[in-house]
């Protein structure tokens, strides 16, 4: 799960890749290193911790070249040291960067050892170095070691390499891990993302599984797993700058929240008229294929799959049909039994989850009716191999805690199940209060931003403690989740979430004046059970904060209550996200950690 990127210019590359690697620091940032053919040889620098410190190594060292790759890694094999980052290197000859993980490693690093190769780091990306120095001693180009180098690793990798003696090129391998070819006037880039080329191209070739790549500032040669010479689609990717800067904010994190009521607008736009959602928005036949679903399997990691939890009630409430969820790390290894007339509903904001992907590719000949995501990057593994999709539209997120993401996914999830409600001919009525109320949406969670200084007043609070529970009774228990995950991401707290009613099962024993506990508690059928329970942390002196629009309903002698806007009932978990959002972020601000790249995570898990 790191960040590749590779140039061949005639121009001065350092700088470029330096760009690329920091647009690219979501993906990983425990070390960088950059390798670059200058004048007889390779310059190689290696740092550990940010970009930022690679960057000012380059600035001391002012390497000079055209042709280069870099790197940036969060560590799988080995932890973050300057000798396990990349580029790592064989025989000062061959130079690689690598993002994914080589599952036989440890059998060809024993058959690289009996070749006399010597291991420095204790990464599992060496060894393709080492194997590329070993196959050009009988093969005439890179290229050609890098096609027999494919048959020889099992596992992910996007791999890009340069051969000290091919000072005019670099070549590029894919296989299960993300890789663009980015096109320039007289000059060609790779990336694991099209974001870090922004700057440099809007026209994009997407490379497949198998494919190797030579690359020159005015070739690029691409072939495929059989090594014939093939042609790739041409995409063009406008990549807004100003979408990927963080404007006057502090951070990402702190732009993305606040984008949300525009996010949810893009989310919505052109996929509902009148009063129902728009046929085939899902793809062509969507429609027709909805109205043969009789049951849903979502699978789907982290907060996206808090996002499918929400969406189950809606699917059971609204469209009448049952569901079944799945972590996707643990869903191939449940032996899953598949019920005819299944849809299978992947979600990911960037469509390059490797425990997704591996569920989606695992359930492929299950006998599912079809596969549909709801996905944020178009030109994403998950997008591009799932038989149906819903982009989000949200724009570039880029702080590893996912805010706009979610929401949007969320708003994309209640367009699915009107979908599904339209083609069985469900609930119009319904659908249309349904469809009035997103249109109120981003109004809505414009007010929610607004509760921004009722936060920040208790934000201390829960800043100086070490545990919070977080109680959510039926659609929000899956926000309590949210909300306690995101503390826990960003600001260290240790952080549960409840269903309310489970507080008196056990958690009741941790409830003093040490434990924070937020509830989320809108006046709906299970309000009055749920103050009951507040009432019982209450009586055992926990600090409530309370989340709702009922606050006549509550003796609040002691705590908090927020008041939050008025929303159509069934959208109020979209709504309800927003202050738990904002409430992490500003006790992480309280904690100086650091909110947009936060210890031991990335933004996008490529590896199982
Ligand atoms: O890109 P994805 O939506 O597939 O990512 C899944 C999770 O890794 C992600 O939602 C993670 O839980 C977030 N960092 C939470 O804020």
């Amino acid at each position: 799960m790191c960040g590749i990127i590779a140039a061949a210019t005639d121009r001065s590359v350092g700088k470029l890749l330096i760009k690329g690697l920091f647009k690219m620091e979501y993906r990983g940032y425990d070390s960088a290193g950059i390798a670059m053919h200058s004048e007889n040889n390779v310059v190689h620098l290696r740092t550990l911790g940010k970009v930022k410190n690679l960057e000012e190594k380059m600035i001391a060292d002012k390497p000079k070249g055209k042709v280069g790759i870099a790197h940036t890694r969060w560590a799988t094999h080995g932890e973050p040291s300057e000798i396990n980052a990349h580029p790592h290197q064989s025989n000062d000859r061959v130079f690689i960067v690598h993002n994914g993980i080589i599952e036989n490693y440890l059998s060809l690093k024993e058959e690289l050892t009996d070749e006399g190769y010597a291991f420095n780091s204790k990464t599992d990306s060496e060894l393709i170095a080492h194997l590329l120095d070993n196959f050009l001693k009988a093969e005439d180009s890179l290229l050609s070691a890098m096609q027999k180098l494919k048959n020889k690793l099992d596992g992910a990798y996007a791999v890009a390499a340069l051969d000290q003696r091919e000072p005019e090129s670099f070549v590029v391998a894919r296989n299960r891990s993300p890789l663009v070819i980015g096109l320039g006037k007289k000059e060609n880039f790779a990336a694991s993302d099209p974001l870090a080329l922004g700057n440099l191209t809007s026209k994009f070739l997407i490379l497949e599984d198998g494919d190797v790549a030579k690359i020159s500032p005015d070739l690029v040669e691409i072939y495929d797993a059989k090594d014939k010479l093939a042609n790739r689609e041409k995409l063009t990717i406008d990549i807004n700058a100003e979408a990927s800067s963080k404007g006057n904010f502090k951070h990402y994190m702190e732009k993305e929240i606040y984008e949300q009521p525009q996010a949810v607008l893009n989310t919505l736009d052109g996929r509902i008229g009148g009063e129902d959602v728009l046929e085939n928005i899902f793809g062509e036949g969507s429609s027709e294929m909805f109205a043969k679903v009789k049951r849903i399997q979502i699978i789907a990691c982290g907060t996206s799959l808090h996002a499918g939890r929400v969406a189950a009630n809606w699917f059971s409430a609204i469209s009448g049909l049952p569901t079944q969820l799945d972590y996707a790390s643990e869903y191939r290894y449940k032996n899953p039994y598949v019920d005819q007339d299944t849809l299978l509903v992947t979600i990911s904001q960037s469509g390059e989850t490797a425990d997704t992907l591996a569920a989606l590719r695992y359930a492929d000949d299950k006998g599912y009716l079809a596969s549909l995501s709801i996905c944020n990057v178009p030109t994403s593994s998950l997008a591009r191999e799932s038989d149906f999709l819903l982009l989000t539209n949200a724009g570039p997120e880029i702080g590893v805690a996912s805010t706009k993401a979610f929401t949007t996914q969320l708003t994309a999830l209640m367009l699915l199940t009107l979908s599904l409600a339209k083609a069985a001919g469900k609930n119009p009525l319904l659908r249309a209060r349904m469809i009035n109320a997103l249109r109120l949406l981003p109004e809505k969670i414009s007010e929610a931003l607004k509760l921004k200084n009722d936060i920040m007043d208790f934000a201390p609070e829960i800043a100086n403690k070490d545990n919070a529970l977080f109680l959510g009774r039926g659609i929000f228990y899956p926000i309590a989740k949210e909300g306690a995950l995101k503390l826990k991401e960003i600001s260290y707290i240790h952080a549960e979430a409840y269903p309310a009613g489970e507080l008196k099962h056990g958690p009741l024993a941790l409830i003093d004046q040490e434990m924070p506990v937020v509830a989320i508690a809108p006046e709906y059928e299970l309000a009055e059970k749920l103050v009951s329970n507040l009432e019982e942390v209450k009586a055992r002196g926990g600090a409530l904060y309370v989340f709702g629009n009922a606050k006549e309903k509550l003796d609040l002698s002691t705590g908090r209550y927020i008041s939050m806007p008025e929303c159509d009932f069934l959208l109020t978990p979209i709504l309800y996200s927003i202050p738990l959002q904002i409430l992490s972020y500003e006790v992480a601000l309280l904690r100086g950690t650091d909110i947009d790249q936060p210890r031991n995570l990335a933004k996008s898990v490529t590896v199982e």
